[in-house]
């Protein structure tokens, strides 16, 4: 899969790894940066991010910060993205089924590293669903 994934400050120890993991599982991974701990502004990296999915260059896009809510709030200003703020495998595995989430967002200061990593697998992996009345909400999200 084409993934694109970026990070800010608050996020880009726990993008590193999940990034890293994706490329020995064979995803083909772009990652967009930050890569330290200087301060930079997540909206910066969620609105890249966003159009690179939207535009469909990648087909998931991934941003961390340190809760996953910013990111998620950029993203979602950007017709064709819908983003998702995970911290459980719950929500990952219905996010997509019911919801078709092609971007999601993590939080590095919420979340450990096993268990993120478990939620991008199953959110990777899980299809949306094709049952008509999931079809129909999703096309309806964009309004
Ligand atoms: C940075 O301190 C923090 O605000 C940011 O990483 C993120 O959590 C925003 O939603």
């Amino acid at each position: 899969m084409r993934i694109v994934i970026a990070a800010d400050h608050g996020g880009f120890r726990l993008k590193g790894t999940i990034a890293k993991a994706l490329q020995a599982a064979g995803h083909e991974v772009t990652d967009l940066g930050a890569s330290s701990a200087e301060p930079i502004d997540y909206p910066d990296y969620a609105h890249q991010v966003a159009r690179a999915v939207a535009d469909r260059t990648y087909d998931r896009g991934i941003l961390v910060c340190g809760t996953g809510v910013g990111m998620a709030m950029a993203a979602n200003r950007h017709a064709g993205v819908r983003a998702v703020n995970c911290s459980d495998t719950f929500t990952a595995r219905f996010s997509r089924s019911h919801n078709d989430a092609n971007v999601l967002t993590l939080g590095e200061r919420v979340v450990g590293p096993g268990l993120a990593q478990d939620i991008v697998d199953l959110w990777l992996a899980t299809p949306a669903s094709l049952d008509e009345r999931h079809v129909k909400r999703v096309a309806k999200i964009d309004g």
